[in-house]
């Protein structure tokens, strides 16, 4: 099994300020280790006072919260892949809930930041999740899978076995209901056979992550799931002890 990946995702908290002083404490917590990814994705303001903070520690992986799909151009507000690699970035999440809920992005439109995230060398980490009446309906894996076919269409075989999924409930997200290991499981097996179908036993490496409510305490027993190769950590990653105590699992 590869080693479990632990992704800090800090959402629209931590500016520069508070980004540098969360990175001088979880420094001296967590020395560097070989056995785990740790991956944060600070806000693109906060991006470069990250980084910065942690430039001597190369085993820390540092993305960017959104991209755009086009190169450049009138885009007021938004960032590029490229220029997010520009800036240090090397992973970038990409159909976060929060992105198709809150500010209506399509499926279309993470095939293309998908696309658009592996032409300038950065790793995608798609988000795919069903919303509670979509499970209470019985169709959370129809919708995962639409979500995934969808989301990878603009994708050669070899970026996918190269990138990231993260399964997000979007009932779990940020509520503090979290799926039981169980469930996590079992839509981590339905993505994995999903996969398999594309790319055979690649499909073994292309780490899945668990998103929702994941704290201190459940974070052990959801990394013991079968097929949870790790877990995308909002309100949990946000203060340097909690979440070295998460990364120490
Ligand atoms: P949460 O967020 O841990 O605060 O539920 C997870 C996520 O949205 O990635």
């Amino acid at each position: 099994m590869q080693h479990p990946v632990l992704a800090a995702n800090w959402k629209m908290n931590h500016g520069p300020t508070e980004a540098r002083e969360f990175m001088r404490r979880y420094l001296t917590l967590s020395p560097r280790r070989n056995d785990r990814t740790v991956m944060f994705f600070p806000s693109d303001l906060a991006f470069s006072a990250a980084a910065e903070a942690c430039r001597d520690r190369s085993d820390l992986l540092l993305g960017v919260q959104n991209i755009h799909w086009e190169d450049k151009g009138a885009f007021t507000g938004e960032s590029s892949a490229a220029m997010a690699r520009d800036a240090g970035a090397r992973v970038v999440l990409v159909g976060h809930s929060e992105r198709r809920h809150v500010f209506g992005e399509t499926d279309a439109m993470q095939a293309k930041k998908c696309a658009a995230a592996t032409r300038a060398g950065l790793t995608p980490v798609l988000c795919v999740g069903e919303l509670l009446p979509q499970r209470e309906a019985g169709q959370a894996e129809a919708v995962v899978l639409e979500q995934l076919t969808l989301g990878l269409a603009e994708l050669s075989t070899a970026s996918v076995a190269s990138m990231l999924i993260a399964y997000e409930p979007v009932w779990a997200i940020g509520t503090g209901k979290t799926a039981t290991p169980a469930d996590a499981s079992a839509m981590h097996a339905v993505i994995r056979t999903h996969l398999r179908g594309l790319l055979g036993e690649k499909a073994l490496a292309v780490p899945i992550l668990y998103g929702g409510s994941v704290s201190k305490g459940t974070a052990a027993s959801l990394l013991a799931a079968e097929h949870v190769d790790g877990l995308l950590v909002g309100g949990a990653s946000l203060d340097a002890e909690g979440w070295s105590s998460i990364v120490a699992t």
